[in-house]
């Protein structure tokens, strides 16, 4: 797998990425917790990689389940060491959604793809691909970065309830895909923008928001400091998400538990 996935990239980067980095296992529970467990016991390290065919307890964010039939898609979680800037900390989620939002458009150059903050990737409306950005903070401060990307997986394999709300590669492609080969793509799109774009802001910001499925929709948001409802307004310059209320008021939300799109109060 190792040599597929370093298909293509400039030998400065193979050097860097040597056959030990990659740790491909056929099921697991979460590769998320994985990793996590290898870098909390030292056994890991900056852009190491676990990726499973198949996990038993893929996790989401809001405490969801992540399911995936096996051998079909990428599931896979990348460390990433974070820098003494905490404030940085929280643009990465919104980086990796730029990383593979672009992988796929250049994969499928007559689409574009939609972004739903915080960092789910749609495309025609259907979720393609979803990240859960994790920290660890002992022995030193890193990120896991985990992604889960419906490559392969044929429209009618997805479970019921999410059949009519998912897509994947497979579905606009009509092919396969090889996901050693895209996992290649996704990792040299880290090593050049990580952590230089975490700065260079901007460029993302604008990127993500010219595809933001959120922009100009009635939404409802469920935040610690309570219920938000307004217009999507696009994104601040650290990637909060702007809400204009009825009243006139823009909230700047950095989290919210639950989303909902054409909602009233
Ligand atoms: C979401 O949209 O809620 C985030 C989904 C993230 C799923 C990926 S699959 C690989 C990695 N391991 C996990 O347990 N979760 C992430």
């Amino acid at each position: 797998m190792h040599s597929e996935i370093i298909q293509g990239w400039p030998e400065s980067l193979k050097k860097e990425f040597g056959p030990g980095k990659v740790h491909w296992i056929a099921e697991t529970g979460s590769t998320n917790s994985d990793l996590l467990a290898l870098l909390k016991n030292d056994r890991a390290g900056h852009l190491d990689l676990v990726v499973a065919d198949y996990q038993t307890a893929g996790r989401g964010r809001r405490g969801d389940k992540w399911e995936a039939p096996a051998g079909k898609n990428l599931l896979f979680s990348v460390a990433l060491e974070l820098g003494e800037d905490k404030t940085l900390w929280t643009r990465l989620p919104h980086l990796t959604a730029r990383i593979l939002g672009s992988v796929v458009e250049d994969v499928l150059p007559m689409q574009k793809v939609q972004t739903k903050w915080p960092n789910d990737i749609y495309l025609d409306g259907k979720k393609l691909a979803g990240i859960l950005v994790e920290t660890i903070m002992i022995p030193k401060p890193y990120a896991v970065v985990g992604i889960g990307l419906n490559v392969n997986v044929r429209p009618e394999e997805f479970p019921t309830p999410i059949e009519s709300l998912a897509t994947s590669l497979y579905a606009h492609l009509d092919c396969e895909s090889s996901r050693p080969f895209l996992l290649g793509l996704i990792l040299r799109e880290f090593f050049e923008s990580y952590p230089n774009k975490l700065t260079r802001f901007d460029e993302v910001k604008d990127w993500l928001e010219e595809r933001s499925f959120l922009k100009g929709k009635e939404l409802l948001l469920e935040t610690a400091a309570g219920t938000i409802c307004g217009t999507g307004r696009g994104l601040g310059p650290g990637g909060e998400l702007l809400v204009e209320s009825a009243a006139g008021a823009l909230h700047s939300i950095i989290s919210a538990e639950r989303i909902e799109i054409n909602r009233a109060p």
